[in-house]
């Protein structure tokens, strides 16, 4: 294929078999293209039922940031990501705090929201909802036997009309247990949908999930002697200080707060990504509370108290450990393995402290060296790669390069040259 044609692949590629589909695609690449093959040809029957359309996997890399210690359990956390530094950080404060006691967490009951919207209901018919709820907790109950008898199920409902379109909302909270609930919740609010349209006389225009999880929240916190933060002639309390400011930074200004919840989410996607969660739906309900007070806010705060720095964070977290696409394939079961197989509170504790965690190490990087020393450190390891450094190689080049301070792809081939020729 040359750079200006456009690919061509097969007329019903979709319906073809995932074999098929991959010699489909290397031909409308070029015959000789081989990189198909990197797409990971194993697992290709589940990659093809988990989606439509598949033509292999698309590698992550999965690395662990070991040592954490969660409410006086030990956990080594998997993350699929593919920036350099993140495993690192989140490694590096993990263990930093871990050594001083580590993190204590909680997580709610896992309460979820599916939505029913309602067209045409007459003024102040929407309480004829609330006053035969009991009817509708029946029905519920009886569609979602199976979860009631792993104790979750229909818990109650919620109705409000919307002040711009009038339309009727009615919120049907359920506990989804271990699982994310999206099939659940969906299936909830159809079941619902005709006794809804019965009770209030209108229609249905749409049954959804909501992915706004406030109801599904986890937290964790930990508590650092300010002594642990001093860094060269910076002292650990005017490291600490600058933290809380950050911290406080991040609640005033939303610009500043969407990049500090990335950090965030840099450690809660990662797990989210190796567990086989859906990371869309976890990253929306973070982005949605950070806005829950009409302004974008950090999701993690910092302060400082008698010697100590104090971090927090609160968060909604519809991680599942059941269910879905989790555990689905190999890769996802070995993380839930690797986590000693939690129920979803649990994950939803874990990915808490890894969130603050991954918060803290940024922070810290951010108020004293600067981030961008660490990150370059990662990055010639990628640059050692992209010069021709092969095994061993890799690991002195970067060192060199690193040590050297430019990063750019000529100062590191040049570097391998001396490398090779055994210059110091
Ligand atoms: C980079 O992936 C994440 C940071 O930008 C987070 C932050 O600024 O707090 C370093």
């Amino acid at each position: 294929m040359t750079g200006e044609e456009p690919l061509k692949l097969p007329k019903g590629f979709r319906k073809l078999s995932v074999t098929q589909r991959r010699e489909a695609l290397r031909e409308a690449l070029a015959p000789s293209e081989e990189r198909v093959e990197a797409l990971g040809a194993d697992h290709l029957e589940l990659a093809d039922v988990m989606i439509e359309s598949a033509v292999g996997y698309l590698p992550v890399p999965l690395g662990i940031a070991t040592g954490f210690l969660i409410d006086g359990e030990r956990y080594d956390i998997p993350m699929a990501v593919e920036e350099p530094s993140v495993v690192a950080a989140a490694t590096y404060a993990g263990g930093l705090i871990s050594s001083e006691g580590g993190f204590s967490s909680w997580a709610s009951e896992p309460i979820m929201t599916a939505q029913v919207f309602l067209e045409g209901v007459a003024e102040g018919r929407e309480a004829e909802i609330l006053r035969r709820e009991p009817q509708l907790r029946a029905e519920l109950t009886a569609g979602l036997a199976s979860m009631q008898a792993r104790g979750g199920g229909y818990r109650d409902l919620s109705v409000r009309r919307l002040p711009d379109s009038g339309l009727v909302r009615v919120h049907l909270h359920i506990d989804v247990r271990d699982v994310m609930g999206a099939n659940l919740l969906n299936t909830a609010a159809e079941r619902s949908r005709a006794l809804l349209e019965e009770m209030s006389g209108g229609r249905a225009l749409l049954c959804i999930l909501s992915n706004d999880a406030g109801r599904r929240r986890a937290g964790a916190s930990f508590r650092l002697p300010v002594a642990r933060l001093a860094r060269g002639s910076l002292s650990g309390e005017e490291a600490a200080r600058r933290i809380e400011r950050a911290s406080l930074l991040a609640q005033e200004d939303p610009s500043r707060a969407v990049t500090h919840n990335k950090g965030v989410m840099n450690g809660v996607s990662s797990l989210a990504l190796a567990t086989g969660n859906d990371t869309r739906a976890v990253e929306a309900g973070v982005h949605f509370w950070a806005c829950r007070e009409g302004r974008y806010r950090g999701v993690t705060t910092f302060r400082c108290t008698e010697g100590f720095l104090e971090g927090s964070i609160e968060l909604p977290l519809a991680l599942a450990t059941a269910g879905g696409s989790v555990g689905l394939h190999p890769a996802t079961a070995l993380a839930l393995k690797l986590l000693k197989e939690p129920d979803s509170p649990r994950l939803c504790r874990i990915a808490a402290a890894l969130g603050l965690a991954q918060n803290f190490a940024a922070l810290f990087a951010l108020v004293t060296e600067g981030i961008q020393r660490g990150h370059m450190r990662h990055h010639s390891a990628r640059l050692a790669l992209a010069a021709g450094a092969k095994d061993e190689e890799i690991r002195l080049l970067a060192a060199r390069i690193a040590e050297g301070g430019v990063f750019n792809l000529q100062a590191a081939a040049e570097l391998l040259g001396q490398l090779r020729k055994g210059s110091p």
